[in-house]
C-alpha cells in the first residue's frame, strides 16, 4: 500500500535523530518505493539556514548513517523534495509564516494538505511546538489528515505524563498522536504477537498453570558516553522500563485481542499494564535493586567512572542499572513473578525475554539434580541474535540416565534475508498510512508510569542509600541475584 500524498514536517531536522534515523529510514522507504508519489519533506531549522544547506547536511548524514550503499539517484530524488523553513515557538509569527509556506508548497506538490509533524526535538519542546501548531490551525483536520509524532521520553513521571497527555489532547484527538517507542519497530518484538497468536501450541501453556516466572533483560555494553546531561536527570529506570521493557512485558502478557487492529491490540496492552500491581514504597524498596557503574575496562574499551562522565554530577546517585520484581494482578498471571533488569556498561549487549516453565510434577529421575529438571525456557531475543530458542532436557547418550539441557534455535538470519534497516521504517510508514497499532496510547503510557512511580519515589527518598556499585563488564550488582534467590530462582545465564 502506498501512503496518501503528504508533507512530512520534521522539527529538529538539524539534530542527531533526524540525521541518524529519520532520513536514512525515509531513504530506505524511497528505495522500496513506499513513499507517496506526491510528497515533500519540510525541515524546520534555525533562522538563516537555506534549503540547499539543509539538503547538504542531510546528504552527509545519509552517507554516514545509511544502512545500505546509497544509490545517488534515489537519494537526490528524496532530497529534492526537502524544503527548509523556520519556526520558533518563542516567535509565534514564524508559525504563521510557516503555515502560509506549507499551504503554498502543498499546492505546488499536490499533497492534498495531509501533514505529518514529526517532533524530533528535546521533550521540553513538544508542548510549545504543538500549541503553536494548534493556534495556527495546522493541526485541524478539514478533509485532510494531520498527525503528530512524538519521540520518547513521554513525561518524566506519572504526573508529567498525565499533564502532557491532557495538554496534547486539547489540541488533537488521540488517533492523531503517534507516540514512538522504537522497540516496537524491531521485527522480533512485533513477532511476539505472531508467536503467541498464530501458533496453537503455546496458548494452552501461556499462563500461571505452566509458567513459573518471566525474566526480561535489556543489558547494554556501552556506558552513558556523551549523554551525561540527559542521563543523569533520567536514570536507567525512567530511560528504559516504563517504555521499552513494558512494551516487551505487555506483548508477552496481554490477552488475545479480538481483532488485529490498533484499537483492540492497544486496549489489551493498556489493560495488562494497568493490572501491574502498584507497590507501596516499602515494597518497591524490597523488590528492587539499583546500581551505578564504576570506572574500568570492558575488553579493550576504557569505561569512565559514571560519576566522572561529562555532565554528570560528581556525587550523582542516578542509577545506571535497575532490577525489579513485579506482579500482574489478573486471572492469567496471578502468582507469577516478573523480573526485569536493565543497565549500562555490562558485559554483553543482550535483550531477551526468558519464559521459564514449571518443573515436571514428579522427579522420576532421582539421580538428576532438581535444578537440571527445571531448565525449561522459551527465550525470545533481539540481542545478540534475533530469534527464539527453546531449552529442554534430553538424555545424554550412554548406559545411564544422565540428563542435560539442550537448545532448539530459530534465528531470523538463517531463514530470512532482510535488508538491514534503521528500525524506523515500519514506524514511519505506519504513521503515513495511519495505522497506530505500533504506537503507545495515552492510557498505556500512564499505566506504565503508574507502575514505576513507587520505585521512583522510594529511590528518590533513599538517595545514595541502597545504591550499589558494579564493575563495568559485569552482570550488574551482586545484589540483583538476591532478588531471585530469595524466591528460590536465578537469572538465566547467557548460554
Ligand atoms: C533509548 C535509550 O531509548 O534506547 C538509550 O534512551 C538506550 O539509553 C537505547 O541505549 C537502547 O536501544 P536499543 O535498540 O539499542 O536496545
Amino acid at each position: 500500500q502506498q501512503p496518501d500524498p503528504c508533507s512530512f514536517v520534521i522539527f529538529g531536522v538539524t539534530g542527531d535523530l533526524a540525521h541518524r534515523l529519520v532520513i536514512p529510514a525515509l531513504y530506505n522507504l524511497a528505495a522500496a518505493d513506499l513513499l507517496p508519489d506526491k510528497f515533500c519533506v519540510v525541515g524546520v531549522a534555525r533562522k538563516g539556514m537555506t534549503s540547499d544547506q539543509l539538503r547538504d547536511s542531510l546528504m552527509k548524514g545519509l552517507r554516514q548513517f545509511a544502512t545500505r550503499a546509497v544509490d545517488d539517484a534515489i537519494a537526490e530524488r528524496l532530497l529534492a523534495c526537502v524544503t527548509c523553513v523556520e519556526a520558533d515557538p518563542k516567535e509565534p509569527e514564524t508559525f504563521d509564516a510557516m503555515s502560509r509556506q506549507l499551504d503554498a508548497l502543498e499546492a505546488a506538490r499536490q499533497t492534498g494538505g495531509n501533514r505529518l509533524f514529526y517532533l524530533a526535538t528535546p521533550p521540553n519542546a513538544f508542548l510549545p511546538i504543538s500549541r503553536e501548531l494548534g493556534r495556527t490551525g495546522m493541526l485541524a483536520e478539514n478533509g485532510a489528515w494531520r498527525r503528530l509524532v512524538v519521540e520518547k521520553p513521554f513525561g518524566t513521571d506519572l504526573a508529567s505524563a498525565k499533564a502532557l497527555n491532557s495538554e496534547l489532547l486539547k489540541l488533537v484527538e488521540e488517533h492523531q498522536i503517534y507516540r514512538i517507542d522504537h522497540y516496537l519497530g524491531k521485527e522480533t518484538v512485533q513477532n511476539i504477537l505472531v508467536l503467541r497468536f498464530a501458533n496453537g501450541m503455546f496458548e494452552p501453556i501461556w499462563n500461571r498453570n505452566h509458567i513459573d516466572h518471566i525474566q526480561i533483560t535489556v543489558d547494554e555494553k556501552l556506558g552513558v558516553g556523551h549523554r551525561g546531561s540527559f542521563y543523569d536527570a533520567t536514570g536507567a529506570l525512567r530511560d528504559m522500563v516504563p517504555n521499552h521493557l513494558f512494551q516487551l512485558l505487555s506483548l508477552v502478557t496481554m490477552e488475545p485481542p479480538v481483532k488485529f487492529d490498533a484499537h483492540s491490540v492497544r486496549s489489551e496492552k493498556a489493560e495488562v499494564l494497568s493490572a501491574i500491581q502498584t507497590q507501596t514504597e516499602q515494597e518497591a524498596l524490597q523488590n528492587s535493586v539499583r546500581g551505578q557503574y564504576r570506572g574500568g575496562r570492558i575488553g579493550d574499551t576504557e569505561i569512565d567512572d559514571y560519576r566522572k562522565t561529562l555532565d554528570v554530577a560528581p556525587g550523582s546517585t542516578t542509577e545506571t542499572y535497575a532490577a525489579l520484581k513485579l506482579t500482574i494482578d489478573n486471572w492469567r498471571w496471578a502468582g507469577v513473578p516478573f523480573y526485569l533488569r536493565t543497565g549500562k556498561a555490562l558485559g554483553v549487549k543482550r535483550t531477551e525475554i526468558a519464559i521459564k516453565f514449571k518443573q515436571a510434577p514428579f522427579a522420576m529421575f532421582r539421580d538428576t539434580p532438581v535444578d537440571r529438571l527445571s531448565q525449561n525456557y522459551l527465550i525470545i531475543s533481539t540481542e545478540p541474535t534475533e530469534g527464539i530458542a527453546l531449552q529442554f532436557n534430553t538424555k545424554v547418550p550412554g548406559p545411564n540416565i544422565n540428563i542435560d539441557g539442550v537448545e532448539m534455535k530459530f534465528r531470523y538470519k538463517d531463514y530470512f534475508k532482510a535488508e538491514p534497516s534503521t528500525g524506523y521504517e515500519t514506524l514511519i510508514y505506519d504513521c503515513m498510512i495511519g495505522d497506530n497499532i505500533l504506537f503507545q496510547r495515552a492510557d498505556s503510557v500512564e499505566a506504565g508510569w503508574q507502575a514505576v512511580q513507587p520505585f521512583l519515589d522510594a529511590w528518590k527518598k533513599a538517595g545514595g542509600k541502597g545504591l550499589k556499585v558494579y564493575e563495568p563488564g559485569s552482570e550488574g550488582p551482586e545484589e540483583a541475584n538476591d532478588l531471585l534467590e530469595r524466591d528460590g530462582r536465578s537469572w538465566r545465564k547467557l548460554g
